[in-house]
């Protein structure tokens, strides 16, 4: 870092924190992460929460629903506007290496207000997410427990398999044991993460090895199946694009790749939890953008691959939406590779889940130091050095969450959330090279100003092709978050007291 030290500019909501700020508030020893990390680390992290629900089980739903075996082109369309926004997060990363992500970046670059709102965004990203694998996890768990001859009373399968309320009591006992494994400590997550990501990668891989045997080319035909009407709904559950230019809502088609690449969005969701760990990483400004970069590349090629596989091995329209992957290879007669999928999926999400979790403590973590939440919550543990208080609190809540909730409605909420701190990171790239051109870049994102402008128009474009009805949550949620901004926050930042 340079000896040069930038004053806090702006006033009020627009106050906004220096880069040497956030770096010094992470020095004051009870406030202090353990730095651990290194860009291998990073990169098994990455995919560890990259590849999860939304490669295990979207891909089937997208294909048969909304794309057909054009879905390869959606997973292409999802891969690009995260790359773009990769390269802006990769700066921020390493020029910001504070926990936190995007909401550090925001403070820093856009001011109080602006942070603040990103960081209830990312709240609801990740805490969301969460809830939406360990979901998708305890399918997979029921699934395998089916095979050998147990079956989970419906009324313990969670709300989609029981009849009334149902309570998904996996979903909700995988939360809570992950929540206490990270008040234990980051290195013994990082350990356990590599190996079930190891796991997770050789099933990924087992599928597009062995089902190239079993692709048909006539599955192909037509690789993008011609638009067709939806069945008629209220219109909330349309892609506001189509319905603001007046279309009637449609299927497949060319838009259909966009909408099914508003859907897969998911399957990329956690590349930008790698930047949250900035703070325990030993050489954020080397390591980060490797980390993060190495991973998303890494991901993108196997769910093209996959994607590919899976619908020439099946007709996109006899796809399950359940286990798409595994129940590919019953179609084609072979249940010992559906089991080990399922197998794997299983002991993969369980690391999805663990980071999600993990990026979402961090977020609120930074929050607290920063005094927009209560301090209480940014004590770290005596001996572990973690965040305990946080991780403990939102760990119960998104296990509560988890078992009364079903997938599909939260798995959009997620992707718009992200797409809008996407949308944030590279308006913040813009604004920091204007506002601090000299500050040291360990990374610097390419053609700047036209890259992060790129990101910011395709991130809008896939929020336009997600349901109205998810942007009606969004703004709700997004509301909630100002009134609790100016009710508590603004008066009790630290920027605000440290100034007053
Ligand atoms: N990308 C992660 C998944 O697909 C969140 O589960």
């Amino acid at each position: 870092m340079s000896a040069q030290v930038t004053p806090p500019r702006g006033k009020g909501v627009f106050r906004t924190k220096s880069v040497e700020q956030s770096i010094r508030d992470t020095e004051e020893p009870e406030h202090a992460l353990r730095k651990s990390l290194s860009a291998v680390d990073l990169t098994v992290f990455g995919v560890g929460v990259i590849i999860g629900t939304g490669i295990f089980v979207l891909t089937g739903k997208v294909a048969k629903e909304t794309a057909g075996p054009a879905t390869a082109l959606a997973f292409v369309a999802a891969g690009v506007v995260c790359a773009l926004a990769a390269l802006c997060y990769a700066e921020f990363a390493s020029t910001v290496p504070v926990a936190g992500s995007a909401y550090t970046f925001a403070y820093t670059a856009l001011g109080e207000l602006v942070a603040w709102i990103i960081g209830w965004d990312l709240v609801l990203e990740f805490a969301l997410g969460t809830a939406v694998v360990a979901v998708g996890w305890s399918g997979y768990v029921r699934s395998l427990m089916d095979n050998v001859g147990w079956t989970m009373p419906e009324a313990l399968s969670g709300p989609d398999a029981a009849e009334g309320v149902g309570f998904d009591v996996l979903a909700f006992a995988l939360v809570l044991v992950l929540t206490a494994v990270l008040v234990v400590g980051m290195k013994l997550s990082a350990r356990v993460t590599s190996v079930v990501v190891a796991i997770k990668v050789a099933v990924v891989l087992m599928v597009i090895i062995a089902g190239l045997f079993f692709v048909k080319a006539e599955n192909y035909r037509p690789f993008i199946p011609p638009a067709e009407q939806q069945p008629a709904g209220s219109g909330w559950d349309a892609p506001l694009v189509q319905l603001m230019f007046g279309y009637e809502p449609t299927n497949f088609g060319v838009m259909g790749i966009f909408t099914a690449a508003s859907i897969v969005f998911f399957a990329f969701l956690g590349f930008d939890v790698v930047a949250t760990a900035a703070e325990e990483t030993k050489v954020p400004q080397r390591d980060m953008p490797r980390g993060i970069l190495g991973s998303l590349l890494i991901c993108t090629v196997l769910y093209v691959a996959v994607s590919l596989v899976v619908t020439g091995m099946q007709h996109y329209s006899e796809l399950s939406v359940s286990a798409p992957l595994a129940d590919a290879f019953k179609a084609t007669g072979h249940p010992f590779y559906a089991g080990l999928i399922s197998f794997g999926a299983a002991v993969g999400l369980t690391t999805v889940c663990m980071i999600l979790l993990l990026g979402q403590t961090r977020v609120f973590f930074a929050m607290s130091r920063d005094g927009l939440l209560p301090r209480f919550f940014s004590k770290t543990h005596p001996r572990f050095r973690t965040p305990y208080r946080p991780t403990i609190l939102l760990g119960v809540v998104i296990a509560v969450i988890a078992g009364f909730t079903s997938i599909e409605e939260l798995a959009t909420l997620v992707n718009i959330g992200t797409l809008f701190a996407f949308v944030v990171v590279a308006l913040g790239v813009l604004v920091l090279r204007r506002t601090q051109p000299d500050l040291p870049r360990a990374f610097r994102t390419p053609w700047v100003p036209l890259l992060p402008i790129l990101s910011v128009a395709a991130s809008v474009w896939l929020m336009l092709n997600l349901p109205v009805e998810t942007w009606v949550r969004f703004g709700a949620w997004m509301a909630l978050g100002v009134v609790v901004y100016f009710v508590y926050g603004r008066s009790h930042s630290r920027m605000a007291r440290e100034a007053g």
